[in-house]
């Protein structure tokens, strides 16, 4: 059967199971401790985007009908930073692998991309997966090492974390918001959130869906973020007496992996860091949630080597790292053309 493309919204019944299928075929070849994916709103997670972007799916089935592999590519718009540059997810089935699938994949996301006026392809890869092998193989650069860190709600000294989280310097003090945040506080919030792209060092990809420092932007990510089954908690550092934003914190649990929480941002303004503020916030979320998902079985957050002050945080709150995430990249071009001697 021939490689198809497809919009999110043409996926059937059918193509949502087979593709949940690879991914849970995959996770227990590739990453067994992982927890499975479920078919609960995967259409919303594969159909929302925010305004501006675009999302292709690629299906690769057999002469049997039988999906063997699938890609998808997400295509930023709206002029930012990151437009220009297309992020690939990309699976093959393990008992299909190695008779080229993959790089099929890759060539129709590649041509996608180009077609497109993208210029650049990203992936986020597991070091201790098969994917390494491939990227390098396709002559991906490896651009950043992050740091994947769990914290296993078994393992949670809760007396601890309250004490922790009811510890909040003079002048300030928290809130938790699930959803997204109040309109009074988005402005503040949104400036916080500009420390992340502004701090040194701080060269990681960070998708636009894990919010924008631009208040409307802003509120677009957490809508979009809802419509795609994604639950957002936040907790947030206020300075008394002017209750505005200082500090953040932001965590999502998914409709299609529910025991598990991704630990996304958090950031303090720089005039407000060294008072521990991070701490409280990360402890006030992990309290709130212990109410709110109480399903959660881990909760997985990603730190660069150099972030050596979060770093202690989380292990103060008795995360550890597990593995290493990759984020590689390729120019659109040289990948096409390296494609094409292979033929
Ligand atoms: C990575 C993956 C997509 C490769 O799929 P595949 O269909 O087996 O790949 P191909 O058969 O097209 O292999 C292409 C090249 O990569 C090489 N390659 C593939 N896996 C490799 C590995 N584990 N180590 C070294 N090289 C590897 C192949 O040898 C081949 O090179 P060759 O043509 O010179 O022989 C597949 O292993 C997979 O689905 N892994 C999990 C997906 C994943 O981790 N996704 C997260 C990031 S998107």
């Amino acid at each position: 059967m021939p490689l198809t493309q497809l919009a999110p919204g043409e996926m059937t019944d059918d193509d949502l199971r087979d593709w949940c299928s690879v991914l849970n075929d995959m996770t227990a070849a590739d990453m067994p401790a992982e927890p499975r994916w479920r078919t609960d709103r995967l259409r919303d997670y594969l159909e929302a985007t925010l305004p501006e972007d675009r999302r292709y799916l690629f299906l690769d089935r057999d002469d049997d009908g039988d999906l063997v592999g699938h890609a998808s590519l997400i295509l930023f718009g709206g002029g930012g930073e990151q437009s220009g540059t297309g992020v690939v997810e990309l699976s093959t089935r393990p008992s299909a692998r190695g008779a080229g699938v993959g790089t099929r994949l890759l060539r129709a996301v590649a041509e996608c991309a180009k077609a497109n006026g993208c210029r650049t392809l990203s992936v986020e890869v597991i070091a201790t997966t098969p994917a390494v092998g491939f990227y390098n193989r396709h002559g991906f650069a490896r651009n950043v090492v992050e740091q994947r860190h769990l914290l296993r709600w078994s393992d949670i000294d809760w007396e601890k974390i309250e004490h922790a989280a009811g510890r909040l310097a003079a002048g300030y003090r928290l809130e938790y918001h699930a959803g997204g945040v109040p309109d009074r506080l988005m402005d503040s919030y949104a400036d916080v959130k500009a420390n992340l792209r502004s701090s040194p060092g701080n060269v990681a990809f960070v998708p636009e869906w894990r919010g924008s420092a631009y208040a409307p932007a802003l509120r677009d990510s957490f809508q979009t973020l809802a419509r795609r089954g994604m639950r957002s908690h936040i907790a947030v550092a206020i300075s008394e007496p002017f209750g505005n934003v200082v500090g953040l914190t932001e965590l999502v649990v998914s409709a299609q992996r529910p025991t598990r929480a991704d630990q996304y941002d958090t950031v303090v303004a720089p005039q407000h860091r060294s008072y521990g503020l991070a701490m409280s916030m990360k402890a006030r979320l992990l309290t709130e949630l212990r109410r709110a998902e109480p399903q959660l079985v881990d909760v997985q957050t990603w730190t660069m080597e150099t972030a050596d002050d979060v770093r202690w945080i989380n292990a103060e709150l008795g995360f550890a790292h597990d593995v290493d995430w990759y984020d590689y990249g390729a120019d659109i071009d040289r990948l096409l053309a390296r494609l094409d001697r292979r033929r």
